[in-house]
């Protein structure tokens, strides 16, 4: 039976109802006159606590809330790619809606258009026994999606009775109908599924496989896998959303979901000016053809950012269920955090540190868990992937501060900008003493396959040289830079060509945007040569004035920007001349 209560208190988004003894916990709830959506989140007695998804402003003590029996729910079938949703998947059709005036309230639209058609191509039969998971046909959802009608994974199975045949339907047809125990039951386009339930499916994989981004500081550096996850932590204006951006655009995903999570409307704003206009890299369509974008700016209601982070996240675990990579990014998690914060102060629970709620660490868990590359359930056999990336903006930068050092417990992959380089414009950021990659060894394989077996190796040298530098810069700050034997002062001089010839990163140049992992490979190996080439050289009696001199020096700097993705053999040539050029400095013995 549903609760019938009626509100005693309100206080911003939270909301006290009595009468709710037939409620349950995480039922979502209509409250007030306005039937605006909010969720139970407490039960004491036949008191409900009720975080409420929209503007409460205006809403009165007895005013009724009715339950609806149902968990916060999403609408999984096609026609979601493309979107734009407020945090309770409710379509925000303009511009404006995002960043200035929202959606009115307690309206119920359809997440997806019910009436829209699409052509099913049945791909199971009349007598087939159908499981959770089992794909019925597909349908093409955008040029670039085509999307698995499954069983969804609360259905019981059975024999299917009926299935129609090849043609247009719309989402409410029903496709196909399954008989088990004499009860008939329809499959339709598309299910329901609640939002803090993840799906299930049969197994999990170690990530092995990098996702590649095409930012050189995070594949060659500190990658992450395919069902990753990883944190981007940094100040006010060190480059979060750029990075989140460049991870969007480039991933080699074939979904992407973009929460924006309590950020400013402006930032969700470029996000929805500039992707409309994007071209994905490898098909050349629109990159909207295969983007969900999750808008709770923070002139949107409090309460709805933890709702975009649920509803984001199980979306991306709809399209890994059909065997796809998908890749979640939440512009910032921090927001989600803080509305957890405010919610927790008005309920009057006791506080942990810096006033968020104790169970800040499991809600952070719960939702890093989701993560992951997994077997699909039901036939035919799919893996599918959801890797997860979440911004956190620590005020002032301090990263012991609560959600920072509880998201690192959960994640493996740490991206930690630095305000200071941000300052001196080395951006990305990403400071790489600070970060780390729980994947590097995992992947390490994958890149000895696909690129080159002497990968990791060169990266340990690389990364090396920026260890020595990293010590070596306090004698310098101490004693200045000539207090250093020549083989040292090489190591800072190839420790500056690394970072400014691999490590930044110009997001907004046409060619160093993105960068093929072969291109990455090169450049890095490169750099590496040089430096073996150096040392030898001082052992030979060159002295570093020389190994300055040399005019490859530019030229390995400026390769990231000048030589694109398809010439390649360009780097091989700047090889050829670095060895010319280190055997005229003083024909010293050279190594390749
Ligand atoms: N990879 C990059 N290439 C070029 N410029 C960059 C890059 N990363 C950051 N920037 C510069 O830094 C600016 C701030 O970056 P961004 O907006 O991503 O910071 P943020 O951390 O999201 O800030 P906020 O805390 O305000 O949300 C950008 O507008 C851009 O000029
Ligand atoms: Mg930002």
């Amino acid at each position: 039976m549903a609760a019938k209560g009626r509100i005693v208190w309100v206080s911003g988004p939270a909301v006290k109802a009595d009468g709710m003894a037939d409620a349950k916990m995480y039922e979502t709830v209509s409250v007030g006159d306005a039937k605006l959506i909010g969720e139970v989140i407490r039960l004491t007695g036949d008191v409900a606590f009720i975080q409420v998804y929209e503007s409460t402003s205006g809403l009165k003590p007895g005013e009724p809330v009715v339950g609806t029996g149902n968990p916060l729910s999403v609408l999984l079938g096609p026609g979601i790619i493309g979107q734009i949703y407020d945090g309770i998947q409710r379509p925000l059709k303009d511009l404006s809606k995002v960043s200035g005036s929202f959606i009115g309230r307690g309206i119920t639209t359809t997440p997806v258009d019910m009436k829209k058609k699409y052509k099913f191509t049945p791909s199971a039969k009349v007598g087939d026994t159908v499981e959770p998971g089992n794909i019925i046909g597909k349908v093409q959802e955008t040029d670039l999606i085509d999307h698995s009608i499954m069983i969804p994974p609360d259905h019981p199975g059975g024999k299917i009775t009926n299935i129609v045949k090849e043609g247009e339907y719309d989402l409410e047809t029903e496709l196909a109908i399954t008989e088990k125990d004499g009860n008939k039951i329809p499959v339709k386009m598309y299910h329901r599924w609640p939002v803090r339930k993840p799906r299930p499916y049969q197994k999990r994989y170690d990530p092995t496989i990098p996702l590649l981004t095409g930012q050189r500081v995070i594949d060659t550096f500190f990658p992450l896998a395919k069902g990753g996850t990883g944190s981007i932590p940094g100040a006010f204006g060190t480059g979060k959303t750029v990075t989140l951006h460049q991870i969007a655009k480039w991933a080699d995903s074939q979904v992407v979901v973009y929460i924006g999570c309590g950020e400013r409307g402006n930032e969700m704003t470029e996000v929805l000016v500039e992707f409309p206009h994007l071209k994905d890299p490898r098909t050349g369509k629109p990159l909207m053809d295969r983007t969900v974008l999750v808008a709770n700016t923070s002139n949107m209601p409090v309460a709805a950012r933890e709702a975009s982070i649920y509803t984001g996240v199980t979306i991306a675990e709809y399209y890994r269920d059909m065997g796809k990579d998908v890749v979640l990014v939440a512009d910032s998690t921090s927001r989600w955090a803080e509305a957890l914060r405010e919610m927790s102060g008005r309920l009057e629970e006791m506080p942990a540190e810096e006033g968020y709620p104790s169970y800040l660490a499991s809600r952070l868990a719960e939702f890093y868990e989701r993560a992951g590359r997994v077997k699909a359930q039901g036939s035919p056999d799919r893996n599918g992937s959801v890797s997860l990336v979440g911004a956190v903006s620590p005020s002032g930068g301090d990263f012991t501060e609560p959600v920072t050092t509880h998201t690192m417990r959960f994640i493996k992959t740490f991206w930690a900008l630095d305000a200071k380089l941000a300052y001196s414009r080395h951006y990305p950021s990403i400071n790489w003493m600070n970060s780390y990659s729980g994947y590097l060894t995992d992947i390490a394989k994958w890149w000895s396959e696909n690129v080159s077996d002497e990968w990791l190796s060169l990266r340990g040298e690389a990364y090396g040289i920026l260890q020595r530098e990293d010590t070596l810069k306090e004698i310098v700050r101490l004693l200045g830079p000539e207090a250093l034997p020549d083989e040292e002062k090489l190591i800072l001089e190839v420790a500056r060509m690394i970072k400014i010839g691999i490590l930044q990163q110009n997001s907004f140049d046409d060619v160093d945007t993105y960068c093929s992992p072969e291109k990455q490979f090169k450049l890095l190996k490169l750099l590496v040569q040089f430096y073996k080439n150096g040392q030898q050289a001082l052992r030979d009696g060159t002295t570093l004035v020389d190994i300055r001199a040399m005019p490859i020096i530019g030229a390995l700097l400026k390769a990231r920007m000048e030589v694109k993705d398809n010439e390649l053999a360009k780097l091989d040539q700047l090889g050829q001349t670095m060895i010319e050029q280190f055997k005229s400095v003083r024909g010293v013995t050279v190594t390749t």
